[in-house]
């Protein structure tokens, strides 16, 4: 009798770091047997890898948990899972609080989901949330995950040393530990080997990348980028995310010597306040941030700029609001994430700030900042209305099958006519038109 082959279902939540570990997780289960199914229903085993970073990014995995559990009284011999930073951080209280929850693993427990798998198979509940000083995942190979082939993430460090008040990532993701530089490249040959095209890079604060190379010193951020940039002239390299604090000239000249690395960079502003700054522990004031943003507009005239940026952290005033909007305004960022201050459980903030912003008034700085952002965005992509861009398509535009999407350097999105090309071209495409968020243009 033929046995019927386990199936895993994952959904992922938080940031591209977990994308790519339920890429490891799926690799180390696919050593168990188990393959992918896209179905809740003919799953054996779910698995939710979660985030932390906001209350809201819980609320959504509790959620998604009722649902799990809907399935598992259809059927009782399904496991449910959660992983990632929410395991982290609540450990066996999620294991109290969620009674369909079977297994509980944090994101430098992977390695011993086989073992947990099968004894949450047997019924017992099933729980590892050590976290290591050591763990990169280094020597595996995670199973692409990505739609279209042609773009794909690279792990090159995990954990943050950093101790930003507001911030959870340290508590859930450990200390910091960078990856050997050996098995980046590798890992970049065999992704281009394959025919992808774009790799991004990823750790908490990639600046500070440390490898100590036997023989030949230590391999700091720039010296990565240099490498990985010579593994193929036809491999864009991108990465997120860069820490203002950290952020070497040195870094951005390899950025500028370099056609295949993306001119493009996520730097976190957080606050335009030096005063809301220092309370957060980001380790710069505003005036290093615009330093940093004149090196990038100085060596990189053409480079993008995004940001992230926490409105009503505690005691913010109207004044550290306006500092914040007028850096907006100073630097001209051509995006941004921004969010609502979050009190996060035994962080810095918690424990010894009050988060004494009303939600009204954080609410109202959130939309005038969103506000903000939506005109300079817009400005942004009518600056780039006239110019050609070198664009790697990625994939059929959503809108219309005669249309191809994909990315500048500048990590804008481009639709243009599909003619004879196909994912993974690059194509250099005179931009006409722009909407709120795509730029329109025509081959050349
Ligand atoms: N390592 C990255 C950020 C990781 S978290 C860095 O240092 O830039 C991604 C973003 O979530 C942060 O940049 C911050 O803007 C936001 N964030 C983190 N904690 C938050 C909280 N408690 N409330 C609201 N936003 C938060
Ligand atoms: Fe969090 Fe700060 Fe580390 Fe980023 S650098 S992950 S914001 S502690
Ligand atoms: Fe969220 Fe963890 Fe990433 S808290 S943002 S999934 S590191």
């Amino acid at each position: 009798m033929a046995v019927k082959p386990l199936k895993v279902y994952i959904e992922t939540y938080g940031c591209q770091m977990n994308v790519n570990d339920s890429e490891v997780v799926v690799s180390i289960l696919a050593g168990e047997g188990y393959g992918i199914t896209k179905k809740l229903s003919d799953a054996d085993l779910v698995l939710a890898n979660t985030c932390s970073v906001r209350e809201n990014a819980e609320q959504r995995v509790r959620g998604r948990l009722d649902v799990f559990r809907m399935e598992k009284k259809k059927r009782p011999e399904l496991i449910i899972g959660v992983i990632g930073c929410m395991a982290e951080r609540l450990k066996n209280q999620l294991l109290e609080e969620e009674k369909s929850v079977d297994l509980v693993v944090g994101p430098d427990a992977y390695r011993d989901l086989p073992n947990l798998v099968r004894s949450a198979g047997t019924g017992l509940k099933a729980i590892n949330v050590l976290l290591s000083r050591e763990e990169t995942y280094s020597d595996i190979s995670p199973v692409r995950m990505d739609k279209n082939h042609v773009s794909s993430f690279v792990s090159i460090m995990r954990g943050c040393n950093n101790c930003c008040a507001f911030c959870i990532v340290p508590y859930t993701r450990g200390a910091e530990r960078s990856r050997s530089i050996d098995t980046i490249l590798r890992e970049l040959g065999e992704l281009s080997e394959m025919g992808y095209r774009e790799v991004t890079l990823l750790g908490q604060n990639v600046n500070s990348y440390r490898w100590e190379k036997d023989g030949s010193g230590t391999i700091g951020f720039a010296g990565l980028l240099e490498a990985v940039a010579g593994v193929s002239p036809d491999m864009r390299i991108r990465f997120s995310t860069s820490h203002p604090k950290d952020m070497t000239d040195e870094a951005l000249h390899v950025m500028a010597a370099h056609h295949n690395i993306c001119k493009s960079i996520h730097l976190p502003a957080q606050s335009g306040s030096t005063r809301i700054l220092e309370l957060m522990r980001r380790g710069y004031t505003r005036e290093w941030y615009l330093d940093r943003i004149e090196a990038i507009k100085r060596i990189m005239p053409a480079c993008s700029i995004s940001t992230d940026l926490i409105a009503g952290f505690c005691s913010e005033t109207e004044e550290d609001h306006r500092d914040t909007l007028s850096l907006m305004e100073q630097v001209q960022f051509d995006y941004a994430f921004m969010f609502k201050y979050s009190v996060r459980p035994n962080t810095l903030a918690a424990r010894k700030m009050t988060d004494d912003v009303p939600e009204k008034v954080k609410t109202r700085r959130l939309q005038e900042i969103i506000n903000l952002q939506g005109r300079l965005s817009a400005a942004s992509k009518q600056r780039s209305v006239g110019q050609t861009f070198e664009v790697l398509a990625e994939s059929v535009s959503k809108k219309s099958t005669a249309e191809l999407s994909g990315r500048n350097s500048q990590n804008m999105v481009v639709v243009f006519p599909k003619g004879n090309y196909k994912p993974g071209d690059y194509v250099q495409v005179r931009v006409t038109e722009c909407t709120p968020a795509t730029l329109i243009g025509i081959p050349l």
